[in-house]
């Protein structure tokens, strides 16, 4: 039976890595832009929608069967970083993109993913307090409040149905955002990202490419 997977955030990056890894693999990959990626469409086996998590409108409607669903999307928020210059917008901008808007998309797409699949988000090292050292502080609290959000759709909604949750760090990724002198290419992460997918085994886990168990 051919496998069905949504990657949310797929338009570039890691996202674009990982639709192009699943559908290698021989799954049925839906993958979301916000608006036109060329790069998307050109990879030809995709089946491609059109999501912002920010913007509830465009997944509340979404009623496919899923195996497995990725949210991928992130931003790295206000360039200064700094508590002390962030507005309340840049806050909210932040939080929204990272936090809620992921954690609101997938309670609404949980009833799609059938028992004993595998809800994952892509989050970070920076969203780990034993691990801080500080700096960008808007960044860093998105993605900590991210798997807070998610570690609770994991014991409330997900585990009881037998769905594993993932708390995914890609790795320091050579995208838009990770910049030309990161270590992993997109290409390694979306493997170890993908074997991390599709080996899941129920409950929750903070956990990097390689199969690293991360501290929170
Ligand atoms: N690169 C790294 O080193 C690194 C390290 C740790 C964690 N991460 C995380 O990995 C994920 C992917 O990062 P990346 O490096 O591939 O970044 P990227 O190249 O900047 O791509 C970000 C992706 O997220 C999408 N996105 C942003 N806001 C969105 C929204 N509101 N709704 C839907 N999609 C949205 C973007 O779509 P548009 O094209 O429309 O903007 C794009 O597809 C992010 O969550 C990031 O925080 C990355």
């Amino acid at each position: 039976m051919t496998r069905t997977i949504l990657i949310v955030g797929a338009s570039r990056g890691i996202g674009l890595g990982l639709a192009r890894e699943f559908a290698g693999r021989g799954w049925r990959v839906i993958a979301t832009e916000r608006s036109r990626s060329d790069a998307l469409h050109a990879l030809g086996k995709v089946e491609v929608r059109q999501m912002d998590v920010t913007d509830p409108a465009t997944f509340a409607g979404f009623d496919e069967p899923l195996d497995a669903l990725i949210v991928n999307a992130g931003i790295m928020g206000a360039s200064h970083q700094s508590a002390e210059q962030a507005s309340a917008d840049e806050v909210a901008e932040v939080m929204m993109a990272n936090a809620f808007g992921p954690a609101h998309l997938a309670k609404a797409l949980l009833p799609r993913l059938r028992d004993g699949g595998t809800l994952a988000f892509t989050t970070s090292l920076m969203g780990s307090i034993e691990d801080s050292s500080g700096g960008f502080e808007l960044y860093r609290t998105s993605k900590c409040a991210q798997n807070m959000l998610a570690k609770g759709i994991a014991v409330q909604q997900a585990n009881p149905r037998g769905i594993a949750v993932l708390s995914l760090h890609p790795g320091w990724v050579q995208t838009d955002m990770g910049g030309p002198g990161a270590k992993v290419t997109v290409e390694e992460s979306a493997r170890g990202l993908a074997d991390l997918v599709e080996n899941a085994d129920g409950g929750y886990r903070y956990v990097d490419y390689t199969g690293k168990d991360l501290p929170f």
